[in-house]
């Protein structure tokens, strides 16, 4: 059996980082517009790199929770095969032992324009910081903004594909293409599952919902399948 997972912010909610979309939500106090798409960035370099190394510097001290760490247990301990795929730019999934592709990158990598290598982000980024490689002051956070391709999308659509399950975990399905990934996964076969503190943009697509916070459903959840 293959299990197909697609996580968001409401999984590393509870670790103290903030979701998107909620009350409260990053983009309720910061236009996306500005910080989150290669325009932006074209305008104000400084202001994008400022807001992700204010992002960088809250996350530093974030440990995973309770959901992040069954993910992992989930990772190791199943009989068959689990696919981990996080829009999150966060490293919790990591730090609690999974492997995840991050279809949205890490802001914690940076990456040069140039050359395209890529390498850990120090704590505060700047605009004319040289890249290690090439040289060129040429770099920037290494996270997919609004507009962009997310990374992985081939070894994505095979997960979904080959998936006996797919799970939405703590987003919300505003943002494509992981919002279309239930359809996806759905129209190849897969049994849906939703776990979210409320229903999603997309509840009416999942065969099963849980509904309540990630740092408790999610281990319940993980108990019934080890
Ligand atoms: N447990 C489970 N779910 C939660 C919790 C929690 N403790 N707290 C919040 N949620 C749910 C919310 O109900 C909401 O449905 O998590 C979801 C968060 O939704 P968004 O804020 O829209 O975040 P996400 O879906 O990850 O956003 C997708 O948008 O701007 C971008 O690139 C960014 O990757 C991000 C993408």
């Amino acid at each position: 059996m293959k299990i197909t997972i697609l996580t968001g912010a409401g999984v590393s909610a509870e670790s103290g980082l903030g979701t998107f979309r909620d009350k409260g939500g990053v983009w309720t106090k910061y236009d996306l517009q500005e910080v989150a798409t290669p325009q932006g960035f074209a305008r104000d370099p400084e202001k994008v790199i400022d807001f992700y190394n204010m992002r960088r510097k809250n996350a530093r001290g974030a440990k995973p929770n309770a959901a992040h760490f069954a993910l992992a247990r989930l990772q190791a301990e199943f009989r068959g095969e689990v696919e981990l795929i996080t829009q999150n730019v966060d490293s919790l999934h990591e730090a609690a032992g999974s492997t995840a592709l991050h279809m949205h990158g890490a802001h914690g990598r940076a990456r040069c324009m140039s050359c395209h290598a890529k390498w850990d982000a120090p704590l505060v980024m700047a605009v004319d910081d040289p890249c290690p490689t090439c040289g060129e002051a040429t770099t920037r956070p290494d996270v997919v903004w609004f507009g962009e391709t997310p990374h992985y999308l081939p070894e994505i659509a095979t997960h979904l594909a080959s998936a006996d399950l797919f799970v939405a975990i703590g987003t919300s399905g505003t943002v494509y293409p992981a919002a279309g990934f239930v359809a996806e996964a759905r129209g190849r076969g897969a049994r849906t599952l939703e776990i979210n503190l409320e229903p999603s943009n997309f509840a009416d697509l999942f065969d099963d919902v849980i509904l309540g916070p990630a740092s408790e459903t999610v281990p319940q959840w993980v108990d019934t399948l080890l």
